[in-house]
C-alpha cells in the first residue's frame, strides 16, 4: 500500500484500549480522562476483520498499544489471532510493564515477536511522581523475568523528563550493558499533555551519555518497525536508540497508520484525519466498502507533523496519547 505521497505503508499501530493502569503526567491527568464506552470499542472480531483487509493491502507489521494494551481482557488471544492473519509477519507490543510479570509467558506462547516496555526511571520515588502509581517494583520484576527468560526480544522506551534527573537516565542505560536489551530515548512530543513538558533534545542527551560512556557508534543491527536510530557502546550487549520526532523529523519515511480503539483509522499522529471504520462495521458494510474508505484515507495521509507550530491549526489532533496509542 502506498499513500498519496508515494510512501510505502506496511505497519499498523492498533490501540486496543484507551484505559491505563498508570497516570503518566505527560499523558493522562491525575483523575484520568473519560473512557470510551465499551459499546464503542472495537470487538476482537472487528479488529481482526480490519487487519485481514489491511494485510491484503500490504500491511505486514502490527504494534499493539493502548492506553495500556495488557489491561484489555483477551489480549493474548488477540495476539495469537493476529499472528495467524495471512500476510501479517510481525506482531509486537508496547506496554508499561505493570502486568508483564503475569503475562510474559502468555505473550511469548501467543507468538509475540518483540516486547517494548515503557520505563522512564528505575527510581521508585521518581517513578511514583511520574506515573502517580506505586508500581515500580512490579515493573522491575516483570523486566527481570523478561530478561532472565529471554524468550522474546526486548526494548525499553524512556521519555527523559527532568533535566536534573540525568543521573537516573544512566541507571536505565545500564539495562543495556549486560544483556541484549535495547534502551531507546524518546523526545517528548507536544501531543496532549506532553506539550506542557520541556524537551530534552537528542543532541544534548547524546553528548551527556558520550561524556559518561564513551563514543556512541551508529549501527543498524536492531530489527524494528520504527524511526529509531541505534548506537553501539563499547562493553554493551544492547544498543542505545533515539526516537527524535522533534529534532530529527522522520515523516518523509513514515511507514505507518493507526487504528484507534473506537475504530478510527488514523493516518497521522498529529492530525485528526483518516477514516471512521466503526460506523461502516455497524451499518453492515462490506469488505469492499471498508477497503475503499481505507484507500481514500491513505491517499489523503498528511505530509507530516507540525510540532513547531505553537498555535492550533486546522485538523490538529486534540486527543491525548492514551487515546491515540502513542
Ligand atoms: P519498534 O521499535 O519496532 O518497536 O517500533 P516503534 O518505535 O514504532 O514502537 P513504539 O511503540 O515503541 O514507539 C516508539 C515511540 O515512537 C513512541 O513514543 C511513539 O509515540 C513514537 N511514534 C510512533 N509512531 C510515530 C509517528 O508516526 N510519528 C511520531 N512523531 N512518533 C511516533
Ligand atoms: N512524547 C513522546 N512519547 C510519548 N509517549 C507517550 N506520550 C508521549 C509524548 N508526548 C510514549 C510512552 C510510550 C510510547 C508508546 O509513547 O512513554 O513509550
Ligand atoms: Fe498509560 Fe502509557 Fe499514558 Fe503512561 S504513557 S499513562 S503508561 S498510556
Amino acid at each position: 500500500m502506498t499513500d498519496g505521497l508515494g510512501r510505502t505503508i506496511d505497519y499498523v499501530r492498533i490501540s486496543v484500549t484507551d484505559r491505563c493502569n498508570l497516570r503518566c503526567a505527560y499523558c493522562m491527568p491525575e483523575e484520568g480522562v473519560p473512557c470510551i464506552p465499551h459499546s464503542q470499542i472495537l470487538r476482537f472480531e472487528e479488529i481482526l476483520r480490519i487487519c485481514r483487509i489491511l494485510a491484503r493491502n500490504g500491511i505486514r507489521k502490527v504494534k499493539l498499544t493502548g492506553g495500556e494494551p495488557l489491561v484489555r481482557r483477551g489480549i493474548l488471544d488477540l495476539t495469537a489471532a493476529l499472528k495467524a492473519v495471512p500476510g501479517i509477519e510481525n506482531v509486537t507490543i508496547t506496554t508499561n510493564g505493570v502486568l508483564l510479570e503475569e503475562l510474559y509467558d502468555g505473550l511469548a506462547d501467543a507468538g509475540i515477536d518483540a516486547i517494548t516496555v515503557s520505563l522512564d526511571t528505575l527510581d521508585p520515588k521518581l517513578y511514583q511522581a511520574i506515573t502517580r502509581r506505586d508500581e515500580a517494583d512490579r515493573v522491575r520484576r516483570g523486566l527481570e523475568q523478561a530478561i532472565q527468560k529471554g524468550r522474546v526480544p526486548l526494548k525499553i522506551n524512556c521519555v527523559p523528563l527532568m533535566d536534573a534527573e540525568r543521573q537516573g537516565l544512566l541507571e536505565v542505560v545500564e539495562l543495556a550493558r549486560a544483556q541484549k536489551v535495547h534502551v531507546r530515548f524518546i523526545e517528548m512530543m507536544p501531543i496532549g499533555l506532553g506539550a506542557g513538558f520541556p524537551l530534552l533534545r537528542e543532541e544534548e542527551l547524546r553528548g551527556f551519555l558520550e561524556s559518561r560512556l564513551g563514543p556512541l557508534t551508529p549501527c543498524a543491527d536492531v530489527p524494528g518497525n520504527g524511526p529509531c536510530r541505534y548506537f553501539a557502546v563499547e562493553g554493551f550487549q544492547g544498543r542505545l536508540g533515539f526516537i527524535s520526532a522533534v529534532s530529527h523529523r522522520f515523516c518523509e519515511t513514515c511507514n505507518r497508520i493507526r487504528l484507534t480503539s473506537d475504530g478510527y483509522l488514523k493516518t497521522c499522529l498529529q492530525y485528526d484525519c483518516g477514516a471512521a471504520l466503526k460506523p461502516v462495521l455497524e451499518a453492515g458494510g462490506t469488505d469492499e466498502e471498508l477497503e475503499a474508505r481505507i484507500r481514500q484515507a491513505l491517499a489523503d495521509k498528511p505530509k507530516g507533523h507540525e510540532f513547531g507550530k505553537a498555535a492550533p491549526f486546522a485538523g490538529r489532533e486534540e486527543k491525548g496519547m492514551s487515546q491515540i496509542g502513542g
